[in-house]
């Protein structure tokens, strides 16, 4: 059922040099708010969100294939509308397909820590992933943060607090647990969260 998924493959015979940023009305067929969840993992958070909230559009990512098609296929059985999923790396999908102001959320639950020092390059959440995150949230769009991980939890705090255009809210936490989430839980492990708003003016 392909239209569930989101196609990224470029119309090599295009005449035009567009940069290649979706549209989500056309994606959806529907407009209305839009928001992404990075790492979905087996996709029980989305899920939910999409299922308690059809008037809001949901883009599922996950690089991993075998997560993804168990996400795909459950998402399929309960007939959910209002979600599609992209298999594709989170930095090149937000910075070259999502358009700016466009998110009303983007979730980011449990992302791999790399705990070994020479790893924290490959994390996801630094200053430059932060620039794309005040790009491609709405005015009043909030991100929302969670990990089990003590100094990524603090690396991501102090990136945040560098922002000027992200302030952080008190938002009650909402949504279902995550897999990851019970699997920590279950282990009596602490888990941070954190959720910021983006301000009201144009990042330039
Ligand atoms: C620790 S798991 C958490 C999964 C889910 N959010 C949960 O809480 O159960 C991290 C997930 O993010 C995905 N992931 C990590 N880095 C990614 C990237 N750069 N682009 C897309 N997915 C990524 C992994 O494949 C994995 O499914």
């Amino acid at each position: 059922m392909a239209e569930q998924t989101v196609n990224l493959l470029l119309d090599l015979d295009a005449t035009d040099d567009r940069d290649p940023v979706l549209d989500w009305t056309e994606v959806f067929g529907v407009n209305q708010p839009v928001e992404l969840e990075i790492g979905i993992g087996k996709g029980r958070f989305v899920m939910e969100a999409a299922a308690a909230r059809p008037h809001t559009s949901f883009v599922a990512l996950e690089w991993a294939g075998k997560y993804l098609r168990i996400a795909l296929e459950r998402s399929r059985k309960r007939d959910l509308r209002n979600i599609r999923f992209v298999k594709a790396e989170a930095r090149e999908f937000v910075e070259f397909f999502v358009p700016s102001s466009s998110l009303a959320a983007m979730y980011i639950l449990f992302p791999d820590p790399w705990p070994k020092k020479r790893h924290h390059k490959r994390r996801l959440i630094d200053a430059a992933f932060l620039r794309e995150v005040e790009r491609t949230l709405c005015p009043g769009g909030r991100l929302w943060l969670a990990t089990d991980h003590a100094e990524y939890f603090a690396v991501m705090e102090d990136i945040l607090a560098s922002s000027d255009w992200l302030y952080p809210v008190h938002a009650e936490w909402m949504g279902v647990r995550t897999n990851y989430e019970d699997k920590f839980l279950a282990r009596g492990m602490p888990i941070f969260r954190k959720v910021v708003e983006r301000g009201g003016r144009e990042p330039v």
